[in-house]
């Protein structure tokens, strides 16, 4: 199956599944602002998330939320979400083919 076609049914399947915590669209559009619609980051200044580690992903933006991690954007994005959208964000991405 040509990867473009696999990657659309994938995120399909995921964006569809009720077992997937689907993270909120908005949400992932004010992402793809800066990460990029597929995760990979058109600018050189932002680090692209497709492909990353679950676990790394989640405990990033947890950290940007506590503020333990400082960044000013990234601060006030994660301080918008809960940690169910976070979660789901992280599996999100992670699951998102790498560049
Ligand atoms: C205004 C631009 C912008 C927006 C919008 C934005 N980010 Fe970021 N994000 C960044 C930048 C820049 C960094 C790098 C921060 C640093 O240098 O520490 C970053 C870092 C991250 C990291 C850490 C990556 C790593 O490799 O350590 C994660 C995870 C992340 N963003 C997720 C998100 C998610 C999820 C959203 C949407 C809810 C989002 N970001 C929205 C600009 C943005």
């Amino acid at each position: 199956m040509p990867i473009v076609i696999l990657r659309a049914t994938l995120i399909g399947a995921m964006l569809t599944s009720p077992a997937f915590a689907e993270p909120k669209r908005p949400l992932i559009e004010q992402c793809a602002a800066c990460h990029g619609e597929d995760g990979i980051a058109r600018d050189t200044e932002v680090p692209h998330l497709a492909g990353q580690n679950e676990g790394y992903l989640y405990r990033q933006m947890m950290a940007f939320r506590s503020g333990k991690r400082l960044h000013k954007e990234m601060r006030y994005m994660a301080r918008e979400m809960t940690p169910a959208e976070i979660a789901a964000l992280a599996a999100y991405y992670a699951a998102l083919p790498p560049r």
